[in-house]
């Protein structure tokens, strides 16, 4: 009699470990999805403002946009989510917005790991539970326009811009398929 209770007892909490484990399954694919949409929203606004700004004006008018359109977009996003929205680069461009923390530099360290071993950025991301939050990193691969600004060889009047805006530029010397950086987003969970 004492068996069975016991056992009844084991399988009920049991259950509830079970349960409570696909709950935290269920929750960490739905903050996943968030995270994706929330990168595909960043992306999806700033590419076609650079893309018309380098058809338009051309790059050195599309550098102003980039710098004021970026940070734009990533505090409009962190307003209407409730995330923390930002771009991050081991190379960084603007100091102020893009330098990694340590989880995030290991991160983009792996990243570039991953690309040396063939994975093409496309659908290269890595997501984790760290200190309550929960934590998501796509990666940003380097296309033939990014080029225009982020190659070693660009042109004299795009240098002259970007050392104006940027003076501790680090962001050069890309080449195509490289990861220049990652979109990095998180939210608390705890
Ligand atoms: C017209 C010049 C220009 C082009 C083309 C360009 N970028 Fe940038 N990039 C910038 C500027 C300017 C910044 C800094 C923006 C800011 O102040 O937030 C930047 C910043 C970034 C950042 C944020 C991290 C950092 O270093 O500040 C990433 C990631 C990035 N670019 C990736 C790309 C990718 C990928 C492409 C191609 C799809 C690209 N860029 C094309 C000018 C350019």
């Amino acid at each position: 009699m004492q068996k069975r209770i016991i056992s009844t007892l084991c399988s009920v909490g049991l259950l509830f470990v079970s349960q409570s484990m696909m709950a935290t399954e269920n929750n960490e694919q739905q903050l996943k999805q968030e995270a994706i949409s929330i990168v595909q929203k960043f992306g999806g606004t700033l590419k076609p403002q650079l893309q018309d700004a380098m058809k338009g004006a051309g790059p050195v008018h599309a550098i102003s946009v980039c710098s004021e359109a970026a940070p734009a977009i990533a505090q409009k996003l962190s307003k209407d989510t409730g995330w923390s929205v930002n771009r991050v680069s081991l190379k960084a461009r603007n100091n102020r917005t893009a330098m990694p923390d340590a989880w995030e530099k290991r991160v983009l360290e792996q990243f570039d790991q991953r690309q040396a071993a063939g994975e093409s950025a496309e659908k290269m991301a890595f997501a984790e539970i760290v200190d309550g939050k929960y934590r998501f990193m796509k990666a940003q691969g380097v296309e033939k326009v990014c080029l225009n600004c982020h190659a070693a060889e660009i042109k004299p009047e795009v240098e002259a811009a970007l050392k104006q805006h940027y003076p501790q530029d680090m962001a050069r010397g890309y080449s195509e398929g490289q990861i220049r950086g990652a979109f990095s987003v998180s939210k608390e969970v705890f």
